[in-house]
């Protein structure tokens, strides 16, 4: 089994947790996809009743090409559950988001969710944060400054581009920069040390969130709870 047929295993195995009348936060990314069309396809042959709430422009595309009804966070009460994927998680279960640079709506939608519920192949579990280049979303005016603030702290810190070298533009119309920590030692402290820079939109530490883990691994799916 490769990584793609493991983000597959978990990403049909999560649509288990979804049943009638739930309203589902439906995250972004190459696993997520998985779940979202599987999700489709429970609705259309259990003709369930379901709402989904996305994070990025490219999951609604997704959800609407499917037929998944939207709505967005602000016409709802709450998200019952949300299922995303994850770039690294910890063995204390804290993680890393935003590698599809979509960090700033999934978060908005997990802090609404009451239960987060993460899939990842096995290659995104860690012991520590930070081998993988932590996201953070700045907006363009002064991004410059805040960029050499990233330097001063020795944060090694780029500018996330696409091939032609201009810089990834968010949903929200934002800059990514991203910092090669290789080790995040406590990642409270540098969360809240982020939130605190005027410019910083948000990080893509994302800290006590997660409820339930589901790991593809080529024996099958192990779930954490
Ligand atoms: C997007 C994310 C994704 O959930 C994360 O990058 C995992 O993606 P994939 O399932 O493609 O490996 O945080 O901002």
């Amino acid at each position: 089994m490769n990584q793609d047929d493991l983000k597959a295993l978990v990403g049909k195995k999560a649509v288990d947790w979804i049943s009638d009348g739930m309203t589902i936060g439906l995250g972004t990314g190459s696993t997520v996809r998985y779940m979202v069309e599987a999700l489709a396809e429970k609705i259309k042959k259990e003709h369930l009743t379901i709402t989904g709430v996305v994070t990025s422009k490219e999951t609604a595309n997704l959800a609407t090409s499917l037929g998944i009804p939207l709505k967005s966070v602000d016409e709802i009460d709450y998200i019952d559950l949300t299922i995303d994927g994850a770039d690294e998680i910890s063995s204390d279960f804290q993680g890393i988001k935003g590698g599809g640079a979509a960090l700033l709506f999934e978060k908005i939608v997990a802090k609404n969710s009451k239960k987060n519920l993460w899939i990842v192949d096995q290659s995104k579990l860690t012991k520590d944060l930070g081998n993988f280049p932590l996201p953070v979303e700045v907006i363009p005016y002064g991004s410059e400054k805040i960029f050499e603030r990233f330097e001063a702290q020795n944060f090694a810190p780029t500018f996330r581009t696409v091939e032609d070298g201009t810089k990834v533009k968010t949903d929200s119309e934002n800059y990514i920069i991203d910092l090669h920590l290789k080790k995040i030692d406590d990642p409270f402290k540098l969360a809240k040390y982020l939130k605190q820079q005027i410019g910083v939109v948000e990080h893509g530490l994302f800290l006590d969130t997660v409820n339930t883990i589901i790991v593809g691994y080529p024996d099958g799916p192990k779930i954490f709870e």
